[in-house]
């Protein structure tokens, strides 16, 4: 049986650190209240002149140079993102030729927070299936650029990042399974009103911001994720006693905690990073695993759930070996 394993990871946050500090200049919120209710101190925020794509480029050289393989064995691109830097062509095919990779399939994966694991978990079916050697997957956004900075509910959330992975083929696991989920019935509850097809016009205007319901939210994605969670560890026959790490989307401490709690973790065993990123959508998962691996707190050999949540609603999960 083949499987897929992570080879390398990378990951690239931009310069500019927005501190709830500085946001309280901004909006009448307190570093105090962001905090409590969150769990995130700072963001980093894109310039304006780097795109997604730009982010990408270093988490995935990131990626490369840690899974020790040349561009050129690359067979696969996957990017989850909905912040791309143009409509087409996609993030994934630009960063193909940017890099140097052959030509090959670039997929676009849009799926909100989620857009890494579905990302993921399509690479992961091309390598199982013989198709790829080498897949390279990334999750990256600029949600700096949706939010509305003048509203409080969400500008002291959001965060940009990427965030990579280079795949390859093992006889030994490897990524144990991967589970993705999506109902839209709850897109009321968070959204953002315009797109290519639809007003066109007001993208980036005060006409257009993320729209939240945020207790809604947090009530679904609390519940979710326990499912999720208890999803892929039943697929696996595995207890969550076995765990050694929760690398999860990082929205909101209060979220990772209640997950944490479902699955008798300590918060020492989750890698936590919403303090210092924010939420990073695309980007959250895969950086948090990246910090978590260059710390040395993941081992290969340990098992790691990564799970995510997002608009639409989306949500995912991969068990994996690292
Ligand atoms: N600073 C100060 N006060 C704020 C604020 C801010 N940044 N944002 C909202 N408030 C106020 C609200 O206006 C409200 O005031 P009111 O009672 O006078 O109307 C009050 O705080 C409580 O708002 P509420 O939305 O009920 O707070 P909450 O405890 O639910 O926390 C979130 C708000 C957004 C932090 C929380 O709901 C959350 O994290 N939800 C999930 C969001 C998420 O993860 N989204 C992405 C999913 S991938």
């Amino acid at each position: 049986m083949i499987y897929s394993r992570v080879a390398g990871t990378g990951r690239y946050l931009p310069e500019k650190v927005i501190t709830n500090f500085d946001l309280e200049k901004m909006v009448d919120t307190s570093d105090e209240w962001i905090r409590t209710r969150t769990g995130v101190e700072r963001r980093h925020v894109a310039r304006e002149d780097q795109a997604v794509s730009d982010l990408c480029m270093e988490a995935a050289k990131q990626a490369i140079d840690a899974a020790g393989v040349d561009v050129s064995e690359i067979d696969l691109v996957a990017v989850g993102t909905t912040t791309p830097d143009t409509f087409f062509p996609n993030v994934a095919t630009l960063i193909q030729h940017r890099l140097g990779i052959p030509p090959c399939p670039a997929l676009g994966m849009e799926a909100a927070c989620t857009g890494f694991l579905y990302a993921l978990s399509t690479a992961d079916k091309f390598v199982r299936a013989g198709e790829s050697k080498c897949a390279l997957v990334v999750g990256a956004e600029c949600l700096s650029r949706l939010v509305d900075w003048t509203d409080r509910n969400t500008c002291v959330l959001f965060g940009d990042g990427a965030g990579a992975v280079i795949l390859k083929p093992s006889d030994e696991p490897g990524i144990l399974s991967t589970h993705l989920g999506a109902d839209g019935q709850y897109r009321d509850l968070l959204y953002y009103p315009a797109g290519p097809s639809k007003d066109l016009h007001k993208i980036g205007t005060p006409e257009a911001a993320i729209m939240m319901t945020g207790n809604e939210v947090f009530k679904v994605a609390v519940k979710t994720l326990g499912n999720v969670a208890s999803e892929a560890l039943d697929a696996n026959g595995i207890d969550k006693s076995e765990l050694d790490w929760l690398v999860p989307h990082q929205a909101n401490i209060r979220i990772i905690q209640a997950t944490a709690k479902r699955l008798d973790l300590p918060m020492e065993k989750v890698i936590q990073t919403v303090q210092d990123h924010g939420n990073t959508s695309a980007a959250s998962v895969p950086m948090a695993l990246d910090v978590g691996v260059r710390d040395g707190r993941i081992q290969r050999g340990q098992l790691v759930l990564m799970e995510a949540f997002g608009g639409g609603f989306t949500w995912g999960s991969a068990l994996m070996r690292y």
